[in-house]
């Protein structure tokens, strides 16, 4: 059994991310590879429950509360779904990962990166993602892609400011980490956007 492989997608709240993945998911699939979907807050019973939390709109909590609460969604999401499945073989694809605290508790929040490591290494150990997609938008279009879409969660009514902050930190861990922060321009249409993707995983991960 060839070892299964841990990919993860991110981007500001409407970067697209959410679309491409069905496609990744297709892509995969029809190479042959056993696919575990799953997101982050989420992904498990209780991470569902902090999930719910975590972007409830009329609550709010002091940012090291909101970073330990996404890493305590992320500790069991490692136990009971992403190390089970990749022992098993699967490839995991998860629609936002650690890199998400980074930029949002990191560069939005302003919480203290090396609390942040301090947690990623609580709670993750060696573990990294095998690739990440960075799709990539301005601020300017994510906003307007989710206007109206539906009521705002406790992360899209931030202001243009907070996701300027989160995508600077988003490019900051490209430049940081290049053999495994991919950035897509996500601002292209659609089909250049899957292109882009496809190129990549032909070339990350040759299927055939
Ligand atoms: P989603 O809208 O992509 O499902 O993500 C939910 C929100 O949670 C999104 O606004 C980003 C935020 N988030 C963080 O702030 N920190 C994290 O570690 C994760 C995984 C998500």
């Amino acid at each position: 059994m060839s070892p299964g492989k841990f990919i993860t997608l991110e981007g500001i709240d409407g970067a697209g991310k959410s679309t491409q993945l069905a496609w990744i998911v297709d892509f995969l699939q029809g190479n042959g590879v056993n696919v575990v979907v799953t997101r982050e807050p989420g992904g498990t019973p209780l991470g569902e429950e902090l999930r719910t939390l975590l972007l409830n709109s009329s609550l709010t909590m002091h940012p090291e509360t909101e970073a330990l609460l996404m890493f305590a969604a992320r500790r069991e999401h490692l136990d009971k779904v992403i190390f089970p499945a990749l022992s098993r073989g699967d490839w995991v694809i998860s629609d936002r990962f650690t890199d998400a605290s980074f930029a949002y508790q990191g560069g939005g929040r302003q919480v203290g990166i090396t609390k942040l490591e301090n947690l990623e290494q609580w709670a993750q150990g060696v573990l990294q993602p095998d690739l990440t997609l960075y799709f990539d938008v301005p601020v300017e279009l994510g906003q307007q892609r989710i206007a109206g879409i539906k009521s705002a969660d406790r992360f899209e009514k931030e202001q243009t400011e907070f996701f300027q902050r989160v995508r600077t930190a988003y490019l900051a861990r490209v430049e940081k980490y290049p053999e495994r922060m991919l950035l897509i321009d996500a601002s292209q249409s659609l089909q250049k956007v899957q292109e882009a993707i496809r190129h990549i995983m032909e070339k990350v991960f040759p299927l055939k």
